[in-house]
């Protein structure tokens, strides 16, 4: 069942049109990740689909009565304020103490509950936003570059988090990307977005896809193996590794990428 789909769509800003003919769609319980450089329009969209963004031109139907739980690229929260996990959840609307445990514990920080929002890690923090995203069990998750900030440990171990959300509450997840390997293997699908969708398809096809290499300024090493690589060896994932201590690789990251702000 499609969830919610874009038909000729486009976005401009003045005179700059920042997307033109995006056919897009995703379906109950799909990982669909969108992935592209830093002003490609990746927030755009996912702002279009949710209805924040005036479309200049196109369609978008949504799900009757869709609830999605959107993840914003930035989150503005005062260091200066007082404000506890458990109450930063209770902000949004009427919610019961138990759906805010449970919320927690889905993502595996209900331990976290007391703790001041300002002094979160950024894991700790993608993992809370992504509690109160869930909040109301919605059926489609939206998150803009949730593992922005953390190492690659960081971010294996939050897409292995989504594939198990996925797999507990049967949401479909649409995850903007301007990173590229771990993105890759948890998805289901993968579109490369710039201003247009350059190509899309399931993670092994795109990162063959010529379309893709070009985007990346990728050369002929295999992003994928990175991931694989990272995963086979069982490191403890499960706690916050965004505590600075880089995962050596032999592997070199892509310039391309390491170059890449966070826009
Ligand atoms: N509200 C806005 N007004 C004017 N320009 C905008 C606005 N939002 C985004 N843009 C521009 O649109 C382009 C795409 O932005 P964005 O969707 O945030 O890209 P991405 O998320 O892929 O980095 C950028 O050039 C950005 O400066
Ligand atoms: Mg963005």
């Amino acid at each position: 069942m499609t969830l919610l789909s874009a038909t000729g769509l486009a976005v401009r800003f003045g005179e700059t049109e920042v997307l033109s003919g995006v056919n897009f769609a995703i379906g109950a319980g799909e990982i669909v990740t969108i992935l592209g450089p830093n002003g490609s329009g990746k927030s755009t969209l996912l702002r279009a689909l949710i209805g924040l963004q005036r479309p200049s031109s196109g369609r978008i139907e949504r799900a009757p009565d869709l609830r999605i739980g959107y993840v914003p690229q930035k989150l503005q929260i005062d260091p200066a304020l007082p404000l506890t996990v458990r109450r930063f959840l209770a902000l949004p609307g009427p919610v019961t103490a138990a759906d805010i445990t449970g919320a927690l514990e889905r993502t595996a920080v209900d331990h976290l509950a007391r703790r001041q929002m300002a002094g979160l890690s950024g894991g700790q923090m993608q993992r809370v936003l992504l509690a109160r995203a869930l909040l109301g069990t919605p059926p489609l998750l939206m998150l803009d570059e949730p593992t922005q900030g953390l190492d690659q440990i960081g971010e294996a171990a939050f897409y292995r988090l989504i594939e198990e959300v996925r797999a507990t509450t049967g949401a479909a997840v649409l995850m903007v990307s301007h990173d590229l390997h771990v993105v890759m293997s948890a998805s289901d699908r993968v579109v490369c977005l710039n201003g247009h969708v350059c190509c899309e398809g399931t993670p092994e096809v795109i990162s063959e896809a010529p379309e893709y290499r070009a985007l990346f300024g990728l050369g002929t090493g295999g992003t994928l193996a990175l991931y694989r690589h990272l995963h086979d060896h069982d490191h403890d994932h499960d706690h916050d590794h965004d505590h600075g201590h880089r995962h050596r690789h032999p592997h070199r990251r892509p310039a391309a990428e390491e170059d890449a702000g966070h826009g």
